[in-house]
C-alpha cells in the first residue's frame, strides 16, 4: 500500500463556475485527505515557474491568459496512490478527450479552460506542493474515517 500526496489546482473556470466544492467532494468522497489549500491569483512569474517546460510553446499566451484570468485553489491531496488516482478522476488533458465521468469530461471545455490541474508524478507533485506551500502549511493529522477507507489491511485473507 503506498499513501503519497499530490498538487491540485482548481483552475480559474472552476471557481467562477461554482465547481470548486463539487470537485473537491470527489477526492473527499474517494477517501483522500486534504493537507493543505488555499485560495490565490496566480501571477506571470508565478505561472512560470509551475509551467516552465512550456514557457515558449505556443500555447503558452493562452494559458497564461487563462491561468491569470481569476483566483484558483491549490491544494495538497493525500492518499492511496494519489498521484495516480487523481490523475485519473481528473480525466485527459483535452476534455473531450476525457472518459465520462472524469472531472475534465463533466466540466472541461476547450483547452486551456479544462477546470483542473492535476500532478503527472511523484516528483512533479513534490516540485509543484514546494511551489505553492512553504512546508508548515501542510498540516498533520488523521482523518477519522481513514479505519474505514484502509479498514482493508487489517482483515484476514
Ligand atoms: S505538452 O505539449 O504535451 O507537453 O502539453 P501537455 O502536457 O498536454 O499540457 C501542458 C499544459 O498546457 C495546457 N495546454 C494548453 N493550454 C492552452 N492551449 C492549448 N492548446 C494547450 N495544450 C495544453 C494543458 O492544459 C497543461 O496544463 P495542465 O495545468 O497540466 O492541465
Amino acid at each position: 500500500m503506498r499513501i503519497d500526496r499530490t498538487f491540485i489546482m482548481l483552475k480559474p473556470d472552476a471557481i467562477q463556475r461554482g465547481l470548486a466544492g463539487e470537485i473537491l467532494s470527489r477526492f473527499e468522497k474517494r477517501g483522500m485527505k486534504i493537507v493543505a489549500m488555499k485560495l490565490i491569483r496566480v501571477t506571470e512569474e508565478l505561472a512560470e515557474v509551475h509551467y516552465a517546460e512550456h514557457v515558449g510553446k505556443k500555447f503558452y499566451a493562452k494559458l497564461l491568459s487563462y491561468i491569470t484570468s481569476g483566483p484558483v485553489i491549490v491544494a495538497v491531496i493525500e492518499g492511496l496512490d494519489a498521484v495516480q488516482q487523481v490523475r485519473k478522476m481528473a480525466g485527459s488533458t483535452l476534455p473531450t478527450e476525457a472518459d465520462v465521468g472524469t472531472i475534465r469530461a463533466d466540466y472541461g471545455q476547450e483547452l486551456p479552460m479544462n477546470v483542473i490541474h492535476a500532478s503527472d508524478s511523484t516528483s512533479t507533485a513534490a516540485r509543484e506542493i514546494e511551489i505553492y506551500f512553504k512546508p508548515e502549511e501542510l498540516i498533520d493529522y488523521e482523518l477519522d474515517l481513514k479505519d474505514w477507507v484502509l479498514s482493508f489491511q487489517h482483515l484476514k485473507d
